[in-house]
């Protein structure tokens, strides 16, 4: 399922990461990875439409039978800015120079494609088999922290465990983190590790005190299950409602709309919330991830107050109805409008003719 249909007798094609691991585990991978032992730009445009090259990576993406499929050189890389995006030092070299740049050994295993033989310099298949996440040498991490991210990802995905000495090594980089690091990948991958919706990745991510990757503040596990939650009122952005307890994501590049998720939240800390009224007021104009950093962080009851009972009420008078009741438009609109809505919150049932008769009875 995984495999693309390419006929090659080169020997120097391989399928290579993520999918030879995935295919062995008998899951299904999103992208397909396929190296080829050389300069892969002019021998892979061959095998379909040529959809995107990058000459400085000497990758290139060609659209193999309706599927797009990314074809890279073999290339050795050295870190030479800790924590931020490799310099290639030479595209074309061996596989197994290529192989040895990677985080964990179950990622660095690769297939030929002309014989279906899996090449494994590094232990990869005994890992896989004994659901082991073990770092290829000791500067992993430190070489791209992100990867302790991703080990968390993994882990969770395939219910997998650290090796002891990759633990060791984390825990070493976890207490002295340099935060000089390229977080446009850290939010990549915390993206992708909580969209599983996975408690035991968050408690993970605390209790391993990987959260310090993100933010030098102090984090303990917060009692409400965040899966749960999720499950029962479903949210676009999940993986910010994990990482919004935080609070701190100062060092992530969050979009606008991330950014007002976070910033609505911290406006709530002080807004009072004794009524539905007020409750209502102050949940109305926010997203729901916003509620459910509340609910996490503040309050349960109140935000599940909301959220099952008070969300889907609407009054529905309008600016409108009031004219034609021969009122003119003063302030005095939006008391009489939050007067309804008061009533209709204690009585949902309330009919626009019941409310208009509340109007009446107003004027
Ligand atoms: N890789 C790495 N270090 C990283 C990111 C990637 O060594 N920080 C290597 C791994 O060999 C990985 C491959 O590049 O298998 C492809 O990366 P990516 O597509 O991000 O990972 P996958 O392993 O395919 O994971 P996923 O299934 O989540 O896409």
């Amino acid at each position: 399922m995984n495999i693309v249909n390419i006929k090659d007798t080169s020997g120097k094609l391989y399928y290579i990461g993520g999918v030879v691991r995935d295919e062995l585990l008998g899951r299904e991978s999103f992208d397909i990875d396929i190296t080829y032992v050389g300069n892969a730009i002019e021998y892979c445009a061959k095998f379909g439409e040529v959809i995107r090259v990058n000459p400085d990576f000497g990758t290139i993406r060609v659209n193999v039978c309706g599927r797009e499929v990314d074809f890279a050189s073999t290339r050795a890389e050295v870190y030479d800015r800790k924590g931020h995006l490799p310099r290639i030092t030479k595209i074309g070299c061996g596989l197994k120079e290529d192989v040895l740049r990677r985080d964990f050994t179950v990622n660095a295993l690769a297939k030929s494609i002309t014989t279906g033989e899996i090449i494994d310099y590094t232990g990869g298949l005994d890992d896989l088999k004994n659901k082991t996440l073990r770092v290829l040498h000791d500067g992993s991490f430190i070489d791209d922290p992100t990867r302790i991210i991703r080990g968390l990802k993994f882990s969770v995905r395939f219910g997998f465990e650290l090796d002891e000495h990759t633990k060791k090594l984390q825990d070493e980089y976890l207490s002295a983190v340099n935060y000089d690091m390229c977080y446009k990948r850290v939010k990549k991958e915390l993206i992708e590790t909580f969209n599983l919706n996975s408690q035991e990745a968050f408690d993970r991510f605390i209790n391993q005190g990987i959260y310090k990757l993100v933010t030098e503040n102090d984090i303990t596990l917060p009692s409400v299950n965040i899966e749960n939650l999720i499950k029962t009122y479903p949210v676009k952005n999940v993986w910010l409602v994990y990482a919004g307890v935080l609070q701190d994501l100062s060092r992530l590049e969050l979009t606008r709309q991330e950014r007002k998720i976070l910033d609505d939240f911290v406006l709530l800390q002080n807004t009072p919330m004794n009524s539905d009224f007020e409750i209502y007021k102050a949940f109305q104009n926010v997203e729901t991830e916003t509620v459910l950093l509340y609910a996490i962080l503040r309050d349960e009851k109140i935000a599940r107050r909301y959220l099952d009972n008070l969300r889907n009420i609407k009054i529905q008078t309008t600016g409108d109805d009031l004219l034609n009741l021969g009122l003119k438009p003063s302030p005095k609109y939006k008391e009489i409008l939050d007067k309804i809505l008061a009533a209709k919150l204690q009585t949902p049932e309330m009919s626009k003719k019941d409310e208009l008769e509340l109007v009446r009875t107003l004027l």
